[in-house]
């Protein structure tokens, strides 16, 4: 009877209720981040890998109206990245691989005042290992490349 209890809410668990990887500098992986949409995408050439910029529901309306110098507390940005690889039935065109990490910049101001008003955190490959990076000063710093706009590299796509 227990094992059978055991077993359906194995099954029939949401996933939100799956078991979330350790956290990365102290905060928790965003549990809805597969839902959230698309800012901007990137590919970087020296290390072969494809990305897609992701924002949560308060970064879509502060991109959407503008409203980004600076982002507003509660925004949270993802970055999703993939090896690149090429699609098996169209040779030149250049698709996910192996995902490689994803990590997020989270703006609460009073929280990171540390590192610019951001919090960083990533988790790396499939079994989403957590860094814990000296509470992402390391990230800030080659952020700060980005001072001007708020330590965002990303600009938010523009659609017509
Ligand atoms: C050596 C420089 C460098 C380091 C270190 C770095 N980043 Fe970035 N990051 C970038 C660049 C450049 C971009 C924009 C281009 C791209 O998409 O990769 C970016 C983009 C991002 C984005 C999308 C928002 C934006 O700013 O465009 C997030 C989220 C992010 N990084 C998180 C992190 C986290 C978390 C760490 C540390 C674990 C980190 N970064 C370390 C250079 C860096």
């Amino acid at each position: 009877m227990r094992t059978a209890v055991i077993l359906m809410l194995t099954i029939f668990l949401p996933p939100a209720l799956e078991a979330a990887p350790p956290p990365s500098n102290g905060i928790p992986l965003p549990a809805t981040y597969k839902h959230w949409q698309v800012l901007g995408v990137s590919h970087r050439d020296d290390n072969r890998s494809l990305r897609a910029i992701v924002g949560n529901t308060t970064a879509m309306i502060a991109a959407r109206k503008g409203d980004t110098d600076p982002w507003p507390d509660g925004t949270i940005l993802g970055k999703l990245v993939w090896k690149d690889s090429r699609h098996p039935f169209w040779q030149p065109a250049i698709v996910p691989g192996a995902l490689s990490h994803i990590e997020f910049m989270v703006k609460d101001r009073k929280r990171f005042k540390e590192t610019g008003g951001w919090g960083f955190a990533r988790w790396v490959g499939d079994k989403l290992e957590p860094l814990n990076n000296d509470g992402g000063k390391p990230c800030f710093e080659c952020h700060k490349a980005a001072a001007k706009t708020d330590f965002v590299f990303t600009r938010p796509v523009r659609l017509p």
